[in-house]
Order: C-alpha cells, then structure tokens, then sequence
C-alpha cells in the first residue's frame, strides 16, 4: 500500500475524459492494489471520495466515503460507507436541487458553494466486478457527482454559478462552515 501524489489543478490530467476499465482487468492484482492505494490516499489526506485521475491515471474509478471514518463513526458527512465504483454512471437525477459546500484534494485550499441534485442513482461495478446500483442522496449523491465530474475532467469549480462564496479553508472555516 502506498499514499499516491494528488494532482493539482492545472495539472492536465484533471481535464481529460477518463478511459473505461476493461471488466477482466479488475481483478488483476496490478489494479487491485491501486484501488487499495487510493482508498489510503483517500484516508490519509480525509477526502471524502477521489477519482483515479487525481493521483494520475486517467481510469473510470473511483472510491467514496473512508475506511477510517466508516470504523469511528461521527455526523453524516463522516458515516458515508467506503465504496469502490468502476465505470460508474449517474441517472434519475432529481428534479429538486440543494446546494452545499464543497472542497477538492485537487482545488488546494479553496471551498465554495455548488448547486447539485439532491438525488442521483449510480451504477458501476464493484470492486470484485459485479454490477452495482446506489440510490444516493444528499451529501452521498454529492460525493458521487463531485467524482464522477472528475472522470470527466470536471472539477467542482466548473459547477459554481457564481463565485461569490469561494473561500480560503481559514475563512471557510471561520466564517461559514459553523454557521450554515
Ligand atoms: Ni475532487
């Protein structure tokens, strides 16, 4: 297992289409211990979910929520399952909106507000390749929309309809995130 280097923005690689993992890959020890050395990578620097673009390899996959957090519990934002998804998809989005904030291990220190929808149902293949289907919502249809925008070489700033919000962490942190 190893902590992966996470592309920083302006890194090109954050902007290319992912390609799509052959299913008879995925249970080759190779890609097997790269999904485990994002789920690290992931936990190390405590994102709530990162796609294989931003440690480099422009692939279909990506991993939510934190083997960590999954054991220590904590709010909602903490309790989000740790899941693998290969190839995933997004639909049924819901018609109703929410906006929240949003940070990005890619997007340095900056946060901001994004509109998504409340809802998304994901599908893909798990990590043993067998097809998966999530019903998400709320802060995990976020998660799940911030990725899957990275395998299409979006990154959350793509989605805000103005700027007004985007802070530094520091501010973030001291003006809007204990009171929103
Ligand atoms: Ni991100």
């Amino acid at each position: 297992m190893a902590i992966l280097k996470v592309a920083q923005l302006g890194h090109p690689v954050l902007r290319k289409k992912a390609e799509p993992v052959a299913p008879e890959q995925i249970a080759s020890a190779e890609l097997q211990a790269f999904i485990a050395d994002m789920i690290e990578t992931n936990d190390e620097y405590n994102g709530a979910g990162l796609a294989a673009p931003q440690v480099h390899r422009s692939l279909q996959i990506i991993v939510v929520g934190s083997s960590r957090r999954a054991v220590e519990g904590g709010d909602e934002e903490d309790s989000i399952p740790l899941i693998t998804l290969i190839n995933p998809k997004l639909s049924d989005f819901s018609a109703e909106m929410e906006e929240d904030w949003e940070g990005c291990l890619s997007v340095g220190d900056l946060w901001g507000r994004v509109r998504r929808a409340r809802a998304a149902t994901v599908t893909g293949l798990d990590r043993d390749g067998k097809p998966a289907t999530i019903k998400a919502e709320g802060f995990l249809a976020r998660v799940f929309q911030h990725e899957i925008d990275h395998l299409h070489g979006k990154v959350f700033l793509d989605r805000m309809s103005d700027f007004s919000s985007l802070s530094f962490r520091r501010e973030f942190q001291r003006f809007h995130e204990l009171y929103e």
